[in-house]
């Protein structure tokens, strides 16, 4: 029996209808219409049939031969900024600027990074099979800058802690927060090794704001929620 909602319309109707279309097939060409490949919007379309389509942004067939750069695309998705420390066996402390920071799973909590092959920092976090992940607050730019620059001298230019309970040095003054992680897997994958931390311990150092990295810039915490 048809539910009437209270603008006087079958409130189950679109879904049998869709249920129907699927079963003669149609519901596919329905989906077609609404997001046409570039292809059927450059011909044989009227212009009042083009003025209800979605904007087509390349309305070229893709160029298999041109390399794509992901970097533009990554600037536009903003993220916080962390610093992967890790000690190599001879007690060498080692640390780069990271934003390929990921959430995996929550049980066992897990954690992604990546980090370039070459990297000596990627080189300590293999080795010893952890890392502590040092998450910056808005005051530690000269620290995301300092640990990006490859400056060899690195740690004498900040202040750390290093103890058995860390998975790697502490950055005490920049860092609001650290994860110390033990290494459960890596894997490479191009230029790069996605490097699985699983989360022993997490320190909250201070109350502060985390710095962000987006569109190629440094920011603070905007502060206000977004309109709803
Ligand atoms: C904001 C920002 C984020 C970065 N994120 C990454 C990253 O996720 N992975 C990576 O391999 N390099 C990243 N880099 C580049 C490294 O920080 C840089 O190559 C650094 O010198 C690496 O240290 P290393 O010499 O110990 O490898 C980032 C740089 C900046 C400025």
């Amino acid at each position: 029996m048809a539910q009437i909602d209270h603008n006087g319309r079958d409130v189950h109707r679109e879904e049998r209808v869709s249920h129907a279309d699927a079963e003669r097939g149609e519901g596919i060409s329905t989906a077609l219409q609404a997001y046409p490949s570039p292809r059927v919007a450059s011909s044989g379309t009227t212009l009042q049939q083009r003025r209800e389509m979605p904007e087509i942004i390349a309305d070229e067939p893709p160029d298999d031969i041109a390399p794509v750069d992901i970097r533009a695309l990554m600037a536009t998705f903003p993220t916080g900024v962390g610093v992967i420390t890790a000690m190599e066996i001879d007690g060498h402390p080692w640390g780069m600027t990271c934003t390929s920071i990921c959430s995996v799973t929550l049980e066992p909590p897990t954690i992604l990074a990546c980090l370039r092959r070459e990297s000596p920092t990627l080189g300590a976090v293999l080795a010893s099979g952890a890392f502590a992940l040092n998450l910056l607050h808005d005051g530690a730019r000269p620290t995301a800058e300092l640990f990006a620059s490859g400056a060899p001298d690195r740690f004498s230019r900040v202040s750390w802690h290093m103890s058995t309970a860390c998975k790697g040095p502490h950055l005490l003054d920049a860092a609001h927060v650290i994860a110390d992680c033990e290494v459960v897997y890596s894997k490479t994958v191009g230029s790069h090794i996605v490097v699985f931390g699983e989360v022993r311990r997490i320190i909250r150092q201070s109350e502060a704001l985390p710095l962000l990295y987006g569109l190629r810039r440094y920011m603070c915490w905007p502060g206000g929620e977004s309109q709803k």
